[in-house]
């Protein structure tokens, strides 16, 4: 599966740029400035709805402009050829997929798995546990499609609980809320589980060691005590007990939303152990694996990636990259000294938000 027809409109410095990708690799090179990083969260927003570097809308639509569109076409060995399309405000989103309207952004998600590895993801290492439970997420998301309906129930219970523990007039239905959402609690956490076991086998099989020379170790925590079973009887007693506290505080101090995926290398807390450049480059790592993980026909998206990783392992990647048989679209500030064997590369250059392919 590949995005073989890009076009972009009104996305922060672009005005219109269409390129036709290679299904292979694709390198997009231009100074600071020129438009890379704009072209690459045009793609994030066709696929997740939303740019990897905010969440506002209104910063990512050109100025003086109402809206902005991303559209391209899905190619496929499996599949008749799809025009999908996104059209952002900041007032109205319009979803398309061969001229049909979508009402849910997951539905374009599921036709585009696409990977987006930028100078931030290193958080994934470094940061709060958020970025981890989106991470393993997105993961379960593809390849449990129960799961993503019970996430879903899991917020809006969530929200409801915790307005119900704010407020003595809401009392009344924390009972029915504890109970509904300590019946989701093990399936959520299960979904999860499985989904960080494929994950780990992917590491194990599909990752080199000269890339990765130090396996990290992943574990799931479930955001509740240890000790505590998952039974919803047992949960429902614990929350019972704790109950009091969560009125005080105003909020529901545990469960899935608060479970983390502990990495470790070496033994020792990756978060507090590991250098920036070994946080990069196992983040690279990771977000590699869980594409892998997702399915055979993803796409993995790289920004900067020169800025991401050193040359040596620079060069290995890019050996590397023509064995993951999937499309990958890498942008670098300068045209790339280091190319792949496999010549079925494509060439874009960028300069003040145009761009022409070499
Ligand atoms: N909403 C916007 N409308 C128009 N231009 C914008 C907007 N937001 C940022 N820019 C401009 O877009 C450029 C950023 O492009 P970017 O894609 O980040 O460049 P690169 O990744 O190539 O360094 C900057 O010059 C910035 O001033
Ligand atoms: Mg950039």
């Amino acid at each position: 599966m590949w995005l073989s027809n890009l076009t972009v409109r009104n996305c922060r410095i672009i005005k219109e740029a269409t390129l036709s990708l290679s299904p292979d690799i694709n390198f997009i090179y231009g100074s600071n400035g020129s438009g890379k990083s704009s072209l690459l969260e045009a793609i994030s927003i066709l696929s997740i709805g939303r740019s990897f570097r905010t969440s506002r809308i209104a910063e990512v639509i050109r100025y003086e402009e109402e809206a902005l569109l991303s559209t391209s076409i899905v190619s496929s060995e499996h599949f008749d050829n799809k025009r999908v399309g996104i059209e952002k405000s900041t007032s109205k989103t319009l979803i398309r997929v061969n001229k049909q309207n979508i009402q849910s952004q997951s539905e374009l998600s599921k036709i585009l798995p696409i990977s987006i590895i930028h100078p931030l993801s290193h958080e994934l290492i470094t940061g709060g546990s958020l970025k981890r439970r989106r991470f393993i997420d997105w993961l379960a998301f593809y390849k449990y499609p129960e799961f993503h309906h019970q996430w879903k129930l899991y917020q809006t219970l969530l929200k409801q609980r915790n307005a119900a523990l704010k407020d003595p007039k809401l009392y009344y239905a924390i009972e029915h809320l504890t109970y509904e959402l300590c019946k989701l609690q093990k399936p959520i956490h299960t979904y999860r589980q499985q989904a960080l076991e494929k994950l780990k086998q992917t590491i194990e099989e599909s990752i080199p060691s000269f890339l990765i020379e130090q396996s990290p170790q992943l574990t799931l925590k479930t955001g509740l005590p240890n000790d505590i079973g998952l039974d919803t009887d047992s949960l429902v007693s614990y929350y019972n007990n704790k109950l009091g506290y969560e009125k005080i505080r105003g909020r529901t101090l545990q469960g899935v939303h608060c479970s983390d995926i502990v990495i470790n290398l070496n033994g020792m807390p990756a978060v507090s152990s590991a250098s920036r450049g070994q946080s990069k480059l196992l983040s690279l790592l990771l977000h590699i694996a869980q594409n892998i993980t997702i399915t055979q026909q993803g796409i993995i998206a790289i920004d900067d990636l020169a800025a991401e990783i050193d040359a040596s392992n620079y060069k290995k990647l890019i050996d590397f990259i023509p064995s993951l048989n999937r499309q990958v679209i890498i942008t670098s500030t300068h045209k790339p000294a280091v190319l792949p064997n496999n010549p079925a590369y494509s060439m874009f250059h960028v300069e003040h938000g145009e761009v022409t392919v070499e």
